[in-house]
């Protein structure tokens, strides 16, 4: 564990650089594929453009925000090692994140009904749920940089 958190320190900067870098790839994936479900919605089940969406909706979800997930939270999960856990900032971005984690896995159950043709939820439900990652966003940004408590 020793080991761990010497190698933590010595490579912080270098770490949280990664650790931004992956979520800022994960955050794309997160507010853009609810976007691509209200323009599916719009298109009629079985043809040629619903098929192109979910392609679009796969390979977005598989090759950018499953793994950019899994970055962020290696990279954030060695950052946390080495944190000083008396402030309360912390905390409330790590169930914040949580929160975020779990819309991800609520988008990847949603791709599958579309993948099936059968989504049943109309445009309107993936406009609202555009706006809860971006609202989580605003919230983790602020707790990550200003620290306000
Ligand atoms: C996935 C799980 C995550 C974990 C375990 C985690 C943990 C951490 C930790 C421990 C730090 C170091 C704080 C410091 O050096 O002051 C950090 C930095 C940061 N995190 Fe995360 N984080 C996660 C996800 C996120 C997400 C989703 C966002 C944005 C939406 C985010 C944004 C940031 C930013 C901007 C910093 C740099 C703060 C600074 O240096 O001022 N993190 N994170």
């Amino acid at each position: 564990m020793q080991a761990l958190t010497d190698l933590v320190l010595d490579w912080y900067l270098w770490i949280k650089w990664l650790h931004v870098v992956s979520v800022i790839a994960w955050m794309a994936g997160l507010l853009y594929l609810p976007r691509l479900y209200v323009y599916h919605c719009g298109v009629e089940p079985g043809s040629a453009t619903s098929e192109t969406f979910k392609v679009m909706e796969r390979r977005l979800l598989r090759a950018i925000m499953n793994p950019a997930m899994v970055a962020a939270w290696t990279f954030g999960g060695l950052l946390l090692a080495v944190q000083d856990w008396s402030g309360g900032w912390l905390k409330v971005k790590i169930a914040l994140i949580l929160a975020l984690t779990w819309h991800h896995h609520l988008q990847a159950l949603w791709r599958k009904d579309f993948a099936a043709d059968r989504n049943v939820r109309p445009a309107r439900f993936y406009r609202i749920q555009n706006e809860v990652p971006t609202l989580l966003m605003l919230a983790v940004v602020l707790l990550a940089v200003v620290k306000p408590f």
